[in-house]
């Protein structure tokens, strides 16, 4: 199946009450786990990679290339989304190269400035058919190329949020609601209050980040209460490194490819299926 685009899958999710989950890839197995736990599960789901994953894969256009390998034989739905992206150019890269969805984060600029910057991506992108997410709010913590400090992270603004998207015309709001990328530093407490003050504000699908580490329970409740696709990092890269260190460590091991990766493969997609499960419950 070809890539597919994003804003369909998280507007059906939303319809049936579920969530989306949006995993970062970097290589070919990883994208592989994700897809062949999307098919065990019989869920859709989303590869994502940012700048610093495409720097690695050599480039965005073989990110798409991993990502359209992965996928040809899926019969469940794949999108393959560009997360956290801050410069047109590498936006319009990544639309002319074949992702299917986009998200640009001008989050840390001023609100005018914010809805100026995503409103020419969406222009852009739409063009394509491309699906474009924003921030609004900023959400905290360290991972990959995202450094956003306690200080400088603040929640969404129900009736912002309104403006926002009247403004800018986006499919889908990543939302300030107390989750942090990376590995939570206090226990995570999600603001459920606030994210139904803006699911009032706003129609359109929302999107929380920082999901590893996120109690099932809360995640439950943000899915109630309008979020429709779940972003996954940290815990990916957590267990990829803990499966290779217990494999290299172990007896039998015996320098061979399979040995190494085929475990931390298989540990992958144990996870994606435990995850896809959790957002994909009614
Ligand atoms: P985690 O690394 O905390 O899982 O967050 C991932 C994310 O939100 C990427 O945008």
């Amino acid at each position: 199946m070809d890539l597919s685009y994003m804003k369909p899958l998280l507007e059906q999710a939303a319809a049936e009450g579920k969530a989306l989950g949006s995993f970062t890839v970097w290589a070919l197995d990883v994208c592989q786990a994700v897809v062949e736990a999307a098919n065990l599960c019989k869920r859709p789901a989303i590869l994502m990679a940012g700048k610093i994953e495409a720097r690695y894969a050599g480039g965005v256009k073989n990110i798409v290339r991993l990502a359209k390998l992965a996928a040809e034989n899926s019969d469940m739905p794949i999108a393959l989304h560009l997360d956290h992206a801050e410069e047109y150019g590498f936006i319009r890269e990544a639309v002319d190269s074949g992702f299917t969805s986009v998200m640009i984060d001008a989050s840390a600029k001023s609100f005018s400035e914010n809805v100026e910057r995503t409103g020419a991506v969406v222009e852009y992108a739409h063009r394509a058919g491309v699906t474009v997410e924003a921030e609004l709010g900023r959400i905290g913590g360290v991972e990959g190329n995202i450094d956003v400090r306690d200080e400088d992270a603040f929640q969404t603004d129900p009736d912002e949020a309104r403006q926002f998207v009247e403004k800018t015309g986006i499919d889908a709001l990543a939302v300030g609601i107390g989750s942090v990328h990376g590995v939570y530093p206090f226990p995570p407490n999600l603001n459920i209050p606030r994210l139904k003050n803006i699911r009032n504000a706003t129609a359109i699908p929302l999107v929380l980040h920082g999901g590893t580490g996120i109690p099932v329970e809360q995640i439950r409740a943000s899915i109630k209460n309008g979020i429709s696709k779940i972003n996954v990092c940290t815990e990916l890269l957590i267990t990829y490194g803990q499966s290779m260190t217990k494999t290299q460590s172990a007896g039998g091991f015996r320098y061979s490819v399979p040995n190494l990766f085929a475990p931390s493969k298989q540990a992958l997609k144990e996870l994606f299926c435990m995850r896809i499960g959790q957002f994909g419950r009614e």
